[in-house]
């Protein structure tokens, strides 16, 4: 295998590197307005010796420009001692998928570059880079900051010198020895951090996997160079760090085969994967110097589509059906292939469900068919249909939020950058059929504008799949995409500070929210009811798996942010829409928010107060209030009773009882740790609304409990589920098969009721019990299609054919294990 032996080495040169932060210094910021070039943004952060590094960042769309000084993602720097700048910290240049742009369509590929190249699997966790300063320091930063300030991307870089020192702390070396060795070479050290008790990703971490995944040195200049493989993983070695995997090959054809073949599963090494990085030299033509130069390969179609067929045949042997929007046609008659496979040979479909002769099923389909699945791309394309990488009109854009978190700004933004189309469904004044209005509204923008923001909260599922369905029943090629302002719970606190903050501010200028004139009371009432009833994006589920793309923006960032992050993603995934535009520089950006912000004002108001009712439009628009939110000033309906239990302590639990066992029994549970299908939340279920009628008297006597805990808590926090009682939890055994793990779990615990009766009210003692045959807590299922209520067939079987022969498995608690939880109802679905 051809090899470069030897590391690159250059010093850098401090009149290259004055010429370059001098050039990004003049596009910092202020581009004059609707210049195009490039924006540059500059952020200083301290050191902890008194010094500080800058941070230069580009907007994601300028790097396919031509001329940049740089092309590094990820760079930073400083003033040496003697007064010098010099770079501290270099990232990758920007790489692109094949076909994205000139220099990576396949045939310049095979053209313009040269072996030996590196493939490895396209990381998605957090970049973290790692260099030596002047005075011996050691600097670590995430791909734009560094040092410690309590948000989430400066973090990172803790937590990665954490890492660091981890690292070199078992190879008895130093965070000194470590910045001179780099400085000493000029590079930047670039690794992977993955750490899931920082931070989760989609394979799990265990504890000696967790760290740092070395997978680059870059040398410290503005022009691109990096180290071979063998030589970053060498020098991994010696540090203490890990390394990453990597495929080598010499022959561009072999590197074309090779992605070919793991695109067939997407599944290398045992993981899904999206791509891979191919790490190769490159030179502009016949004569010129070859340079170090990376590309990727996005996995697409058909394989996306044979992805969709594994995926609904899982579906179809689970008895789910198969939910797919894709390919509809081919793969109908692909599944109707496999079903009858299935039914002729027994056994196939548990074989399948084990991940064997998933590609023999396809073959044989293709075979019998007589195409490849590449003709069968090629013929829905000259049907008519669409890549995603084509597509320049038809898209929706759909906020999925609640009040204040920036909609109207943002489209208002966009509308300005792009002139696109925008509704607000606040300025719908008909009285019925609202939301069938909007959608109209939205379609027939679609006919004049490429793309249309729905600005509405579509913060709950059927308003969402309102929307996708009565659009794309006019527009049929229409594409969704969420603009998913993320609600964490756990993020409330936050979310409602910077909501609040915003729409108080905003006083009366909105058409029903009128902050100014409103009593405030009212008003954070309404917000608090959306927040309440605010459904996440589930992407495998119905409605939000209809989704195109998934945008995730912050509520509590400013919309200048979040801007720039839809920009950024929409650009990537649909560069043909933008085909023509200029691409806006930060002062447009600028501009266009600020112009939302100030300049907007909305062309009608409307008077939501009940208590306002003499005058005609205030009527008006108190039906139409009443229309838009019908269940704004409801309670929602309750959903369940529960048991709640402390989950960190339920999860060294489980982690404690299985380490000890052998690798067998631990099986099942570390197959659902691995792939992350262990509640995130543990609870008994004392009854569901679906079984209230089998003991109505306890249920209603629950809600009774409810009601009067609810009027006496605290109007201010406005807690939708108050504690209505402590409940201790005995764990018994743990029992589980190869589908669902549960808990076995006795109850003690009551709460006093009041209760109405013949002789006047008097309190009675209501005993907290599950309504279910066996208490239990699941513990997680074996994949999302199963039910955590299959806990209760699965205890079911158990007590009647214990565990011989019927595939159940049970460990008894030891200890008296007792856990006190918390008795709540649980409203509505979340
Ligand atoms: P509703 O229509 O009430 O659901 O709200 P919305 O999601 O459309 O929010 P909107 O865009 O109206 O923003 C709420 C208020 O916050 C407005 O007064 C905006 O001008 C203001 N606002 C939006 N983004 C920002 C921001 O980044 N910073 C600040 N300070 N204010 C903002
Ligand atoms: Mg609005």
């Amino acid at each position: 295998m051809a090899h470069r032996d030897t590391a690159p080495y250059a010093p850098q040169e401090p009149q290259v590197v004055r010429d370059l932060v001098q050039s990004l210094e003049r596009h910092k910021g202020k581009g004059k307005k609707g210049a195009g070039g490039f924006s540059v943004k500059k952020h200083t952060f301290p050191l902890p010796n008194g010094r500080s590094v800058d941070s230069w960042k580009m907007n994601e769309w300028d790097y396919k420009k031509e001329n940049l000084p740089t092309y590094a993602r990820g760079l930073f720097t400083y003033k040496t001692r003697d007064g010098n700048d010099e770079i501290a910290v270099r990232g990758y240049d920007k790489f692109f998928n094949h076909g994205e742009v000139r220099k990576t369509e396949w045939r310049n590929v095979e053209n313009y570059t040269k072996g030996p190249y590196e493939l490895s699997v396209k990381e998605n966790g957090c970049i973290i880079f790692i260099s030596g300063l002047d005075d011996g320091t050691l600097l670590v930063c995430s791909k734009h900051s560094t040092g410690a300030r309590g948000d989430v991307e400066l973090s990172h870089a803790v937590a990665g010198e954490r890492w660091a020192e981890k690292h070199l702390a078992s190879v008895g070396r130093t965070k000194e020895d470590l910045a001179k060795k780099l400085r000493e070479l000029n590079v930047t050290l670039v690794a992977e951090l993955c750490d899931d008790s920082f931070e989760e990703h989609v394979l799990a971490y265990t504890p000696d996997q967790a760290g740092l995944y070395v997978h680059g040195l870059n040398l410290n200049l503005p022009d691109f160079a990096t180290y071979p493989g063998h030589l970053v993983d060498k020098f991994a070695d010696e540090w203490g760090m890990k390394k990453v995997m990597y495929v080598m090959e010499d022959d561009i054809k072999n590197v074309k085969s090779f992605l070919d073949k793991v695109a067939e599963t997407g599944n290398y090494d045992g993981r899904d994967t999206e791509g891979f990085v191919i790490r190769c030299q490159a030179r502009e033509n016949e004569g010129a110097p070859w340079v170090d130069w990376f590309f990727k390969y996005k996995f697409e179609e058909p394989y996306l589509m044979y992805r969709q067929w594994r995926e609904c045949t899982k579906a179809m042997i689970a008895g789910k059906p198969p939910r797919y929007k894709k390919h509809p046609q081919i793969t109908k008659e692909y599944l109707d292939f496999a079903r009858k496979r299935f039914t002729q040979e027994p056994g196939l479909s548990k074989a399948y469900n084990m991940n064997h002769g998933i590609i023999k099923m396809r073959d044989d389909f293709l075979k019998a068919r007589g195409t490849t699945g590449a003709e069968i791309i090629q013929s829905e394309l000259s049907n008519g249909a669409v890549q995603t990488k084509d597509v320049a009109n038809s898209i929706v854009l759909v906020p999925i939020a609640t009040i204040g978190c920036g909609k109207t700004t943002l489209a208002l933004a966009l509308v300005k950058l792009f002139g696109w189309g925008h509704f607000q469904n606040d300025n719908v004044t008909v009285k019925k059929g609202r939301p069938q209005f909007f959608a109209d509204s939205i379609s027939s923008l679609l006919t004049t504008n490429p793309v249309v923001v729905a600005d509405r909260n579509n913060h709950q599922k059927r308003e969402r799949d309102q929307l996708i369905n009565d659009v794309s029943r006019s527009v049929t090629d229409a594409r969704f995409v969420a603009l998913h302002y993320v609600h964490d719970r756990s993020n409330y606190d936050d979310i409602r500070k910077a909501t609040r903050e915003r729409v108080l501010a905003r006083g009366d200028n909105h058409q029903t929210i009128q902050a100014g004139s409103k009593g405030q009371d009212e008003i954070l009432e309404i917000m608090e009811g959306f927040m309440h009833r605010f459904q996440p994006l589930d992407p495998t589920d119905a409605p939000d798996d209809q989704f195109d793309l998934v945008i995730d923006i912050d509520p509590t960032v400013s919309s200048r942010e979040n801007l720039e992050v839809i920009i950024s993603k929409m650009y990537e995934t649909y560069p043909a829409l933008f085909k023509g535009t200029e691409m806006p520089n930060d002062t447009d950006l600028d501009d266009a928010i600020d112009w939302a912000m100030n300049d907007y004002r909305p062309d009608i108001k409307m008077d939501l107060s009940r208590n306002n009712r003499n005058q005609n439009q205030n009527k008006r628009q108190n039906n139409n209030y009443a229309a838009q939110e019908p269940k704004a000033k409801k309670q929602p309906r309750m959903e369940y009773f529960s048991v709640r239990l402390n989950a960190q302590r339920i999860n060294s639990i489980l982690e404690a009882m299985f380490d000890e066992q052998d690798s067998n029994t631990a099986k099942f549970y570390r197959y659902l740790k691995q792939s992350r299908r262990i509640q995130s939340e543990f609870h008994v279920t004392l009854m569901h609304r679906a079984s209230a009628a089998d003991n109505q008297a306890y249920w209603n006597k629950l809600m009774h409990l409810h009601e009067a805990v609810s009027q006496t808590a605290d109007p201010a926090s406005k807690s939708w589920d108050p504690e209505l009682g402590k409940c201790r939890v005995k764990l018994e055994r743990i029992v589980w098969d190869h589908r669902v793990m549960c808990f076995v779990v006795r109850l003690d615990g009551s709460a006093t009721v009041q209760v109405q009766n013949e002789g006047g009210s008097g309190t009675e003692e209501l005993q907290f019990v599950s309504s279910n045959a066996t208490a239990h807590v699941t513990v997680g299922t074996a994949d999302q299609n199963i039910k955590p209520k299959e806990s209760n067939d699965l205890l079911q079987r158990w007590l009647e054919s214990g565990t011989q022969g019927s595939g159940i498995e049970e460990l008894a608690v030891k200890g008296n294990v007792v856990l006190e939880g918390s008795v709540r109802g649980v409203l509505g679905r979340m």
